[in-house]
């Protein structure tokens, strides 16, 4: 086992996601202590024992980021269990499309803000805070494609993606010279479970695999990345 992160303390938010899991993995074989929100006991579960090599490293905390304050006491929480907060990943967010503007229902506006935005920015908020008090640290907001690829139906989506990219990019402005660095992966069409199920004629080839984009999210967060603060990396592949 490589340790890159051995001794590391990790949050990942939404690590029982098809991307979260893949991204907790990567960090629990590269060493890291690895505390994972989540809200679905059994898909927890589920996951928890299939990492039974590194269970004793691996905590989940059933949270729901999109409150600010339940958000703020995970990482409290997470810091005062080890005394560090090394790296925060959000892979929390939602996808509605297919609807016009005019056809969606607000309450699906408001569901995308709160799970592509207002989650980074509980997650963040809090993260922030705590890596001042150790002077380092590493943070990525998952965000997509469609933060800058507006297609019809996806008004939603698009925009509250969007607005989490100019989001972290602000908050990358604010923290500079602070020790902590802040970054954004752009996701298009992920090889998830839950795609597969939802698109069962597409090319699966094409689409990028979650343990890829755990490497590029991995890589952000290790000193090799030291000088990459406020991007936003396309993880497209060849979709
Ligand atoms: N999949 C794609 O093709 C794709 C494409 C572009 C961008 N992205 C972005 O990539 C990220 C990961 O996608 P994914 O496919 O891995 O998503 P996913 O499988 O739906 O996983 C999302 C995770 O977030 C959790 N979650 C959702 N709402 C939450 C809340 N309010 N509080 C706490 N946890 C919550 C879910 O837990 P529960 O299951 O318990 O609700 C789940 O663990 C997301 O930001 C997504 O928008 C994905």
């Amino acid at each position: 086992m490589s340790a890159r992160f051995g001794g590391s303390v990790v949050l990942v938010a939404g690590g029982t996601g098809g991307l979260g899991k893949a991204v907790t993995t990567a960090f629990l074989e590269e060493g890291a202590s690895v505390a994972v929100s989540y809200r679905n006991q059994a898909e927890w579960e589920s996951f928890e024992n299939s990492q039974s090599a590194n269970a004793a490293r691996l905590q989940g905390h059933v949270v729901d980021v999109t409150d600010e304050a339940a958000a703020t006491q995970l990482i409290e929480k997470t810091f005062s269990k080890h005394g560090r907060l090394d790296v925060m990943v959000n892979t929390i967010g939602g996808h509605a499309g297919g609807l016009k503007l005019w056809e969606m229902e607000t309450k699906v506006f408001e569901q995308m803000l709160s799970l592509n935005l207002r989650s980074g920015y509980a997650l963040s908020r809090a993260a922030v805070r705590t890596m001042f008090k150790q002077g380092r640290g590493a943070i990525v907001n998952v965000a997509a494609k469609a933060a800058f690829d507006h297609a019809a139906g996806a008004s939603a989506y698009a925009a509250s993606k969007a607005a989490a990219v100019a989001m972290l990019d602000s908050l990358a402005a604010e923290v500079k010279g602070t020790g902590v660095r802040v970054n954004t992966i752009l996701p298009s069409i992920i090889d998830t479970e839950a795609n597969r199920k939802a698109m069962p004629k597409a090319d699966f080839a094409k689409w990028p695999k979650p343990h890829d984009i755990a490497r590029v999210i991995l890589f952000l967060c290790s000193d090799d990345a030291k000088v990459i603060h406020g991007a936003a990396i396309p993880v497209y592949g060849d979709s």
